[in-house]
């Protein structure tokens, strides 16, 4: 059984102030009106793997989530399961509770797609490919990264140093996984030609992946068990409603799984990525998704531009004007204005950590 997993617990701060606690990154609205959840459940639906499909999110989200499921219209071939957070704690506790709980539904064997819901993969065709290569690599035992060339020292993203080919089909070996390090070992990495970006994307066995996390985090793996224990399922038509144990969940540390598991163990491989990939990580990303006009000024909303070139307008509701600016983003929403250098999006974050050292 193949089972995709989507994850959509994350806060997403550095698009503040569009992405909030309460609205995160998968639920904004791209240029199309579709949310980056809904994409991602009608990319899940390209893969031809009819059945289950497995989210794991804040409870908060549950409702937003389900309608984003609705909204993808993926007909009647799912069955969409759903496990609640009551907090996030990354994505380490998120895919462990996960495993745990497809355990109890299909057994060892279950291989887990896990998809992030905050990017864009516009070739669907050669994603489904590359998924269904993974879940053979996957097969033999390994935990499956998919790894995009990098083009720029991003300092935001792991990245896959490539050892000993697995296959023919260019599946190999990581012979390092380096989680977000800083901008001088990042610069080296993109020079080097041996390193790829990691996408974010994991596919492997329930047993691979258990086996794994006791080895390298045993503490989550125990305190993942304890969860599941204590967070009953509701199963209504054959649809799962976890609703998971908050002490018992709040109790495992709060850690990504390329730090908890990918970093230590040596049981990683990684698919090169053909398929097109953005990470819609800041405005700068966003920016690129519309049309620049004459004046290389991208809008979505309403606005009036005198004498301002290059500059990217986002408005919710109201108006906005700029006169004789160039190169800026302006982010207008009801209670709360940005306005950023494209050379600084990456800080737009520590906007939303100084909100919060202050509340
Ligand atoms: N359910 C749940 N609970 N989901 C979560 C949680 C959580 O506590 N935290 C994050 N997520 C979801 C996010 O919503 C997102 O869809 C996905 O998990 C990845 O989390 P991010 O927080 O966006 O991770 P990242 O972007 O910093 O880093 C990861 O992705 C990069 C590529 O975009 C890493 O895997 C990097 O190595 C990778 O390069
Ligand atoms: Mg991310």
């Amino acid at each position: 059984v193949i089972v995709p997993v989507v994850l959509s617990g994350g806060a997403g701060t550095r698009l503040w102030p569009v992405s909030r606690e309460g609205h995160p990154k998968p639920f904004i609205k791209l240029p199309d009106g579709k949310s980056l959840l809904q994409k991602t459940y009608q990319r899940v639906a390209q893969l031809g793997i009819r059945g289950d499909i497995l989210s794991v999110t804040n409870r908060d989200y549950y409702f937003q989530s389900k309608d984003e499921f609705v909204s993808a219209d993926l007909g009647t071939h799912y069955r969409p399961h759903f496990i609640l957070e009551p907090s996030g704690r990354n994505t380490a506790p998120a895919i462990a509770v996960a495993a745990l709980s497809l355990r109890a539904l299909h057994g060892d064997n279950t291989i887990m797609v896990v998809m992030p819901a905050d990017h864009l993969i516009k070739d669907v065709e050669c994603f489904t490919e590359t998924v269904h290569h993974a879940v053979e690599v996957a097969k033999q035992g390994y935990l499956v990264t998919f790894g995009v060339r990098p083009l720029t020292p991003e300092t935001g993203f792991g990245y896959i140093e490539c050892g000993a080919q697995i296959d023919s089909a260019g599946a190999a070996q990581v012979s390092r996984f380096i989680e977000k390090p800083d901008a001088e070992r990042a610069a080296g990495f993109v020079e080097s030609g041996r390193h790829l970006w990691n996408a974010g994307i994991f596919c492997f066995s329930v047993s691979t992946f258990l086996s794994e996390l006791e080895r390298h985090s045993p503490e989550i793996m125990a305190l993942a068990a304890a969860c599941i224990e204590a967070s009953p399922a509701a199963a209504s038509a054959g649809v799962l409603l976890q609703e998971l144990d908050s002490d018992s969940f709040m109790a495992m540390q709060d850690i990504s799984i390329d730090y908890a598991v990918l970093e230590r163990s040596d049981r990683v491989a990684v698919i090169p990525a053909g398929f097109d990939w953005n990470d819609i990580g800041s405005w700068g990303a966003l920016r690129q998704l519309v049309e620049p006009d004459e004046q290389e000024n991208r809008v979505l909303g309403e606005a009036v531009l005198i004498d301002s070139r290059n500059n990217y307008i986002y408005s919710e509701q109201r108006l906005v004007a700029t006169v004789g600016v160039n190169n800026l983003i302006v982010v207008d929403t009801p209670d709360a204005l940005l306005i950023a250098h494209p050379d600084h999006v990456q800080n737009v974050k520590k906007v939303v950590h100084q909100l919060k050292s202050t509340e």
